[in-house]
């Protein structure tokens, strides 16, 4: 090729990546709906040059919407969400894409001693707590929200009052999203109390990399590194033990499909996979999960400085109706919750989940994607 046609081919390429990639930015906030209680909520938008796109809501600072490109560039909504304020309140809602706390998974009977004193929370599955309560966990309230439109990033803020859902303290959260060029939405929280208080906060978001409403997520392939575990009792509490995942199906060291195995959990109290990896030495370079959807050829990639995750692999998904009226069905999405160990304020031997005056809570947990 001369060097004139050269330059003309160049030119034009560059026009076409022009045209095809946009630009990051951050829009809201704009007006979603109300909860029924008439309280406004709000959505922001955060795009990305490579065409990702982010949808957040101040409900709950909720993640509704994840836009992916696979192999081709295609982009797919990855996550189970709903359309309306009214379908995130509704009982359908097993807490798609929340924030989620103020201690996430479960606390046995609903009850802690701290300080020498017991508080008792709600006990909202079977006789545990789970999730930060019944009313007013905060996945069930209305945060405030403002634009970082330099980071292309989203701050939430929440100020949960002194014994809110029965948690000692006044506590102060805040939890940013930050949508980057390199495909990753990046979930840092930060939290500050007045009195010593639990606190062990999560996103739940929902993850089928064929996009929501696909088959089930049975085929993805998924590497955990972690040697081990905390097994459960029936109401899924930690027994205290930590165990070896060596010679069970929970071992994920090496790339396993997720529906190896499961049928050999199917008929335990998890039904499948419920289970919280306790992580090795690791930071925030060194991947702590990782997700391959064989059919659009989409892997999530999950990064966290938090000691351990929780997979989740929607065993008690029903069949509702979600985003567009796409069913969500038995196992069709998978959460990797990072997080400390479940029921943490009841084991001492556990690594503390107890946030002081003066000290600052932070926990950050990366969502990374490609295509392969
Ligand atoms: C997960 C938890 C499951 C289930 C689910 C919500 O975080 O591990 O047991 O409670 O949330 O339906």
């Amino acid at each position: 090729m001369n060097l004139h046609r050269c330059r003309i081919v160049f030119a034009v390429g560059s026009l076409c990546v022009m045209l095809t990639s946009s630009r990051a930015e951050v829009t809201g906030p704009t007006a979603y709906g109300k909860t029924a209680d008439g309280t406004a909520v709000e959505q922001y938008v955060l795009k990305n040059k490579n065409g990702m796109v982010a949808k957040l809501i101040t409900f709950g600072a909720t993640v509704t919407e994840l836009e992916v490109p696979d192999k081709k560039g295609k982009t797919a909504d990855v996550v189970l969400g709903f359309d309306t304020v009214a379908g995130y309140q509704s009982e359908d809602n097993q807490y798609f894409g929340c924030t989620t706390g103020r201690v996430c998974n479960r606390i046995a009977k609903g009850k802690f001693t701290l300080d020498g004193k017991e508080y008792k929370l709600a006990v909202n599955n079977g006789e545990n707590h789970l999730h930060g309560g019944a009313k007013r966990s905060l996945d069930r309230v209305v945060w405030k929200a403002e634009p970082l439109k330099d980071k292309n990033a989203v701050r939430f803020t929440y100020s949960s009052p002194d014994g809110e859902e029965g948690y000692p303290g006044k506590l102060d959260v805040s939890v940013t999203y930050t949508l980057t060029d390199k495909n990753e939405l990046r979930i840092e929280y930060a939290a500050t109390t007045d009195k010593a208080t639990p606190v062990n906060l999560t996103n739940h978001s929902y993850f089928n990399l064929s996009g929501h409403g696909s088959d089930t997520i049975l085929d993805h392939e998924l590497t955990i590194p972690a040697d081990k575990y905390t097994p459960t009792d029936e109401g899924l509490i930690p027994t205290g033990k930590i165990a070896d995942v060596a010679g069970t199906p929970i071992d994920f060291n090496k790339p396993t499909k997720i529906g190896a195995r499961i049928e050999k959990l199917v008929k335990t109290p998890t039904l499948g996979y419920d289970h919280n990896f306790v992580l090795g030495k690791h930071d925030l370079t060194t991947p702590i999960a990782t997700v391959r959807d064989p059919k659009s050829g989409r892997v999530l990639t999950v990064y966290t400085d938090q000691p351990a995750v929780q997979l989740y692999t929607g065993n008690f998904l029903k069949g509702q109706k979600g985003k567009g009226g796409k069913v969500y069905k038995h196992q069709s999405a998978l959460c990797l919750e990072t997080q400390h160990y479940p029921d943490s304020v009841n084991h001492p031997e556990f690594p503390s989940i107890i946030l002081k005056p003066g000290q600052t809570y932070k926990h950050v947990c990366v969502y990374a994607f490609s295509a392969e």
